[in-house]
């Protein structure tokens, strides 16, 4: 057989595979995804997400050095508040419980990158990412919350700021009141491109997050929908987002690829509850092989375009994917 090209001839060892690999994972583009709630001395497993705790404050640092050694330097939080009301006013408190989070991680581990999640939905009674009008969710009220959380956050020390509420506007709303307090320079990670999604049931879940009624079709995307994901993210770039996500990040590639071919900024892909749970629930039956599957996904998005991959499996990709 006369074969001028042979593809095969790369494929030949260990040594050459890696050596004409297309894509590397780093440890320095992961970033964990975190649960903190109010309370004393306290971690509790979540039961959707075997492997994944709820810790209270003076416990979380046993979780943040466990990402530290395997090499992962960044954290987005979510808090659990012990209280929840109709306009989440926990979300902006003070004293709350991811600004305690950040001041307590931030003086511990001062090498640690803490990023907060900004949203509504863990902290309102009704569960929905922003304050009610009777049932319907009011962007522009939401706005004015969204923006005093993210301050908070910020004036507890946090290093960079990720709203996933999906309102319209709030990336201008946020960066007006950041800069305008002087923070200038704190970057905002857009959850640019978030789907109306059935993978975040685990999420949940975890953080008692479900909206009483209805469920977040009119403010998250429409998984049908690819124009639009184009739309949401040049508005966030319009609007001084400094990094992009598309989530959920396994059924979604398409969106990275997307997002990546028309805007110029780091884009994240965040691989959510449901795609861990899915991984964690078949591994444990012996019918994949966890290690391997966590590998192959996460290459998947970057090989799709993404610079930074959400994933609550970061120190065991960290240890065994680089
Ligand atoms: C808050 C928020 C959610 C997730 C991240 N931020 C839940 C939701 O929108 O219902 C999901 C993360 C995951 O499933 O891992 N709005």
């Amino acid at each position: 057989m006369n074969l001028q090209i042979r593809p095969r001839r790369l494929r030949g060892s260990e040594t050459l595979r890696k050596m004409v690999r297309e894509t590397r994972i780093d440890r320095s583009s992961l970033i964990y995804p975190m649960f903190v709630m109010d309370g004393e001395n306290k971690v509790e497993e979540i039961t959707s997400l075997p492997g994944q705790y709820r810790y209270t404050v003076d416990r979380m640092g046993e979780e943040l050095e466990r990402q530290l050694d395997a090499g992962v330097s960044s954290v987005m939080l979510f808090g659990i508040p012990e209280k929840k009301d109709e306009v989440g006013s926990q979300a902006y408190a003070e004293d709350g419980i991811v600004q305690r989070a950040v001041r307590y991680a931030k003086k511990e581990f001062p090498e640690l990158y803490m990023i907060t999640d900004v949203c509504m939905c863990e902290y309102t009674s009704h569960g929905h990412c922003g304050v009610l009008c009777d049932h319907y969710v009011d962007n522009d009220e939401t706005l004015k919350l969204l923006a005093k959380t993210a301050l908070s956050h910020v004036e507890a020390g946090a290093d960079m700021v990720a709203p996933s509420d999906m309102m319209d506007g709030r990336i201008a709303a946020i960066r007006e009141t950041l800069d305008a307090s002087g923070h200038v320079t704190v970057p905002i990670m857009s959850y640019a491109v978030k789907y109306a999604s059935s993978f975040y049931g685990p999420f949940r879940e975890a953080a008692g997050s479900a909206p009483a009624f209805g469920d977040r079709k009119s403010y998250q995307m429409d998984f049908h929908n690819r124009r639009e994901a184009l739309k949401e993210a040049l508005l966030d770039v319009e609007e001084g987002a400094d990094i992009l996500m598309v989530k959920p990040a396994m059924t979604y590639l398409d969106l990275v690829r997307e997002v990546r071919d028309h805007v110029n900024l780091p884009v994240a892909a965040y691989s959510v509850s449901g795609e861990y749970a899915m991984v964690k629930a078949a591994s444990a039956n012996g019918w994949i092989d966890e290690e391997k599957i966590i590998c192959e996904m996460a290459a998947s998005a970057f090989r799709a375009g993404a610079d930074i991959y959400l994933t609550y499996y970061s120190k065991e990709l960290a240890g065994r994917c680089l």
